[in-house]
C-alpha cells in the first residue's frame, strides 16, 4: 500500500501565492515510488494549479465541494466541475463539521459525490475533547464512520481514504494538544474494527487510514510508524515548504 502525505493549505495563499509555492515545491520534490505526495490549495487557485502541476510527483486535492453535480445552488462548486482537476477531495474535515454544521448526512453524500466524479474521497472523523473526555470516543468513530460510508456501494469501497484527526489535537484549535502514538493506535485500530465488523476484513484492512493533527517533522515519524497508519494529513506544516519536504523525506525513510 501506498504512503499518502497531504497537505491541506486551508484558507492561506492569493492564487499567485499558491502557484508560486507549487513551482518551488515542485522543483524541490523527488519523485518517490509508494509514497503519494498532495495537497488541497483553496479551491480558487484549483484550477490554475492544475495545469501548473506534474502529476508524475504530485497530485491535488479539493478543500470542499457541493454534493450535486449541476443545478440552482448559488455559490458552489461542484466535484464535476472539479473532474480532471482534483484528484482527491477532503470530505467532513472538523472544520467542515463545527464550523459549516455538516452533519454524517451531507458528509455522506459529498463522498458519494466525489466517488461519481472519480474523485478519492478522504473521509476526515475525529472526536473533539469533551466527547474524549466523556469516554464517547469509540461512538463518534463508529458514527462518522458508518454514516460518512453509507452512500458508498461495496464495489467503490476501494475508492475510499480514511483520516482520523482527533479534533483536540488539530493545531487551529487553541487547547490544542498532541495525540501520542498510543492513543493515535488505539483509535486506528479501533476504526479498523468497525470496518471489519461492517463490510468485512478485506475492505479493513486494505483501506488506507491516514492520521491529521499537528503533524510536524519532528513528530511524523513517530506517527508513521504507529500500525495501521499509512499516511499523514496536515495544515500548518504543508504551508512551509522545508517542512512539506522533510516529511516527504520520513515517509520515504519510514517505508525503506
Ligand atoms: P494541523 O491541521 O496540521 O495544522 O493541525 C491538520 C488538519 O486540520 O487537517
Amino acid at each position: 500500500m501506498k504512503t499518502y502525505i497531504v497537505g491541506n493549505w486551508k484558507l492561506n495563499f492569493t492564487v499567485g501565492e499558491a502557484s508560486i509555492y507549487l513551482h518551488k515545491l515542485l522543483k524541490n520534490l523527488p519523485n518517490y515510488r509508494d509514497v503519494e505526495a498532495v495537497v488541497a490549495p483553496p479551491l480558487i487557485a484549483l484550477q490554475p494549479l492544475s495545469l501548473q502541476v506534474d502529476r508524475h510527483k504530485l497530485k491535488l486535492a479539493a478543500q470542499n465541494g457541493f454534493y450535486r453535480d449541476y443545478g440552482a445552488f448559488t455559490g458552489e462548486t461542484s466535484y464535476t466541475q472539479m473532474r480532471g482537476m482534483a484528484d482527491y477531495a477532503i470530505i467532513g474535515h472538523s472544520e467542515r463539521r463545527y464550523i459549516f454544521r455538516e452533519d454524517d448526512k451531507m458528509v455522506a453524500k459529498k463522498v458519494a459525490a466525489a466517488i461519481r466524479n472519480r474523485i478519492t474521497p478522504i473521509l476526515c472523523i475525529g472526536e473533539t475533547e469533551s466527547e474524549r473526555a466523556f469516554g464517547e470516543t469509540a461512538d463518534v468513530i463508529r458514527d462518522q464512520l458508518i454514516g460518512g460510508l453509507s452512500e458508498v456501494s461495496d464495489d467503490d469501497l476501494d475508492k475510499v481514504i480514511i483520516a482520523y484527526e482527533p479534533v483536540w489535537a488539530i493545531s487551529s484549535v487553541k487547547a490544542a494538544k498532541l495525540a501520542t502514538p498510543d492513543e493515535v493506535a488505539e483509535v486506528v485500530k479501533l476504526i479498523r474494527k468497525v470496518l471489519k465488523e461492517t463490510y468485512g476484513a478485506e475492505f479493513a484492512e486494505s483501506v488506507p487510514v491516514l492520521f491529521g493533527g499537528s503533524v510536524n517533522p519532528s513528530n511524523a515519524g513517530a506517527y508513521l510508524t504507529v500500525p495501521g497508519v499509512n499516511g499523514l494529513l496536515m495544515g500548518g506544516s504543508s504551508l512551509i515548504l522545508k517542512e512539506f519536504l522533510d516529511i516527504m523525506e520520513t515517509a520515504k525513510r519510514v517505508r525503506s
